[in-house]
């Protein structure tokens, strides 16, 4: 793991992200995707809030998201989890970044879904240091869409497709990004690494 590790704290401060594939087995994204959609099948999700009050703007985003308890025993997400723990673990040794806890949910982006540009830090708090998103979207290819739309510190604008394994890191406060409609369902677990 810390060669990938390393990798994601690279890109983060050349480039003001980090992108690492399969960063967790195939067969553990297959398990973990499955289970998701068991969850939604049981209308566990609900539309996603804008905000620490979660009002909703379906015009600024209309995914749906369920919330994962931190210290699951749900044995994928702790797993997921333990991944986590062990990379915010790496960025405090490595970058006495601070960080002591996460908090994270499912996305469900149904067909035609989107989040427009924003942050992720809200505008009261300020415990969100770095967003991280895991992708769990098999045989993803470019006609889908669902891009993630990052703005980057030196002007450019990049697409990253949410390809199943893919994990992709930054930091809350500084990164306006977006997710672009896509042609099919669009799943993952976003997270956000608290100090
Ligand atoms: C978010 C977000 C990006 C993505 O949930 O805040 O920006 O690619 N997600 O899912
Ligand atoms: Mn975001």
């Amino acid at each position: 793991m810390d060669e990938k590790y390393e990798s994601l704290i690279t890109g983060i401060i050349e480039e003001g992200y980090g992108l690492v594939d399969d960063f967790l087995p195939a067969s553990f994204v297959a398990q973990i995707r499955t289970y998701l959609l068991a969850q939604k099948a049981q209308s566990k999700f609900k539309t996603a809030g804008i905000g620490q009050q979660a009002s909703q703007h379906t015009t600024i985003r209309n995914d749906q998201i369920l919330w994962i308890e931190s210290d699951s025993e749900q044995a994928l997400e702790a797993q997921y989890q333990q991944a986590l723990m062990g990379f915010m673990h790496y960025l405090n040794r490595s970058c006495y970044t601070g960080l002591s806890s996460a908090e994270m949910h499912y996305a469900f982006y149904d067909v035609g879904s989107f989040y427009k540009m924003h942050v992720d830090r809200f505008k009261q708090d300020s415990r969100r240091q770095f967003s991280a998103i895991f992708y769990l979207n098999e045989n993803w290819s470019d006609t889908d869409g669902g891009e993630l739309l990052l703005q980057l510190p030196n002007g450019q604008e990049i697409k990253i497709a949410p390809k199943a394994g893919r994990f992709v890191c930054f930091r809350s406060h500084e990164l306006p990004h977006a997710v672009l409609p896509a042609n099919r369902p669009r799943l993952s677990i976003t997270c956000w690494m608290l100090k």
